[in-house]
């Protein structure tokens, strides 16, 4: 897995700043005013600070920014990074500003001067997070990421910040790998590692999907020469309470099956296991940081592709629940898969709440863009928590509608439902489809990623690539709603 590079925190030790090699970081807020540790700066680098301050520059500086002063007299390091933030910035601010300096990390690490900055963990997980890199496919291996001390008043535990960022990277690099590195088998073997960490981790093969009955998902995998296969992973840290499912769609390729796709971008289908990848990120982070709660996580591994033996539109599967689906397109195979597990982990759990994940339609991204992440449920309550601790994580999500009109979509001639519902409003109908495996006593949350859980571009926090979205979220859910 990809490593996070080393954090530690530590009290200010003034006499450690001019021997600092690499780069040193120096938090100065926008009133010019200056810390004691910034005081000794400007001290040894012959005043260089108060110039930058008093300068016509300074007088439209904005929150956030870095202005980094190249090889500074007096001190070893090569660059100092002027970091313009006051005593308790917003914590988006503070990730946003540390993933700048986490973009500005190099091999000889970095010291960062916080003062008396209050949230210097969110700094730091910003920094973390933008210093990911995905390499495992390159030969030249991109230089390792020196070691980040932050010194200063505030002193949070690394290991806190490690657990999220070990989750983010977990689901990053499995989002980010290619589907002949990442087969169902290698993904089945990733997941049970955490079983070291304290997951109780079960595959479940074919021949045990069968006799569950999972007659939806198995379609879906048939053609592919890697068996198909759903993985279980509880963690129980909480007392006897009903715990809370997060479900994940793990299509590790998506061909589109015997409705196959275009050429055009169909590279970009291995990340169509983007919510199992959150799913495995979450109970990472869960199981690392020990949260006091009991929540488990199921995906459903298979790859949609083609073959003599492939299931093919028209045919009539029987999901798990016994309802019957006309298959319309093979390319609608998310939700097959998903259907089932949902079942599976409702009949064999009881949990007190759901949550499924999945790069389910094109159409969300239509909608929403690769800003917001589709949200539907059943539970105001449920998805209003859920609702706020996505905004609290800087993860967009917006709330969707749920309607009967959408459900008459997929009326069927010879089945009970069709796996489509036609183009109107394909991320809704998508999700009422999931709706009619939902048992009225379950809440749930239906969270469409196929927009968000991957951006070429890169975002505040990620490089271009996997996004990790949704870990950060699902792990503040769990704090602030299932922990006792
Ligand atoms: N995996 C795709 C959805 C997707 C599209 C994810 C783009 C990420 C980026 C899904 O299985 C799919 O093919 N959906 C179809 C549904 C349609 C046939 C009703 C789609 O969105 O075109
Ligand atoms: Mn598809
Ligand atoms: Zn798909």
């Amino acid at each position: 897995m990809t490593q996070p590079v080393s954090l530690r925190f530590t009290e200010t030790d003034l006499d450690a700043l001019p021997g600092q090699e690499g780069r040193l970081a120096v938090v100065v807020s926008p009133d010019g005013k200056l810390s004691a540790p910034a005081r000794r700066v400007n001290k040894l680098t012959k005043g260089a600070l108060v110039r930058l301050t008093g300068s016509a520059r300074w007088s439209k500086v904005k929150e956030g920014e870095v202005i980094t002063l190249a090889f500074p007299q007096g001190l070893a390091a090569e660059a100092l990074d002027v970091v313009v933030l006051s005593r308790k910035p917003e914590r988006a601010l503070l990730r946003r500003t540390g993933a700048a300096l986490g973009k500005l990390l190099g091999e000889e690490g970095m010291l960062v001067l916080t003062g008396n900055l209050k949230g210097a963990e969110d700094l730091a997980l910003g920094l973390k997070l933008r210093a990911y890199e995905y390499d495992a496919q390159k030969t030249t291996k991109a230089s390792p990421k020196g070691a980040v001390t932050i010194m200063g008043s505030d002193l949070p535990e690394a290991a806190a910040v490690d657990a999220l960022a070990e989750g983010v990277f977990f689901t990053r690099d499995l989002v980010n790998a290619p589907a002949n590195i990442l087969t169902t088998q290698s993904f089945a073997d990733q997941l049970e590692e955490l079983s070291a960490l304290g997951v109780e981790v079960e595959v479940l093969e074919e021949p045990d999907l069968e006799k569950l009955g999972m007659g939806a998902l198995l379609a879906v995998g048939k053609a592919s020469e890697m068996p198909s296969k759903v993985v279980v992973m509880q963690w129980k840290g909480g007392a006897d309470e009903a715990p809370l499912a997060l479900i994940g769609k793990g299509v590790v390729f998506d061909t589109g099956g015997i409705s196959i796709k275009p050429v055009g971008g169909m590279e970009d289908m291995t990340m169509d296991m983007g919510g199992a990848g959150t799913v495995a990120g979450t109970m990472k982070t869960l199981a690392l940081r020990g949260a006091k709660a009991n929540v488990v996580g199921l995906v459903g591994l298979v790859e949609n592709t083609l073959a003599g033996n492939a299931y093919r539109p028209g045919d009539a599967l029987t999901t798990m629940k016994g309802d019957t689906v006309e298959v319309i397109t093979t390319d609608a195979e998310g939700r097959l898969v998903l259907c089932d597990v949902m079942w599976y982990a409702q009949e064999r759990f009881k949990p007190a709440g759901m949550v499924d994940l999945a790069t389910l339609t094109g159409a969300v991204i239509i909608a929403l863009g690769h800003e917001m992440t589709g949200t539907w449920s059943n539970d105001d309550a449920f998805c209003g928590k859920f609702l706020k601790a996505a905004e609290a994580e800087g993860e967009g999500a917006w709330r969707m509608p749920l309607a009967a009109g959408y459900d008459a979509q997929l009326k069927s001639r010879i089945s009970d439902m069709k796996n489509v519902g036609g183009r109107p409003a394909g991320s809704i109908t998508a999700a009422q489809f999931l709706k009619r495996f939902v048992k009225d006593e379950t809440p749930w949350i239906h969270l469409d990623i196929a927009g968000t859980a991957m951006v070429k571009a890169g975002t505040d926090l990620a490089p271009g690539g996997a996004t990790g979205w949704g870990v950060l979220a699902l792990n503040r859910l769990v704090a602030d709603s299932f922990e006792v």
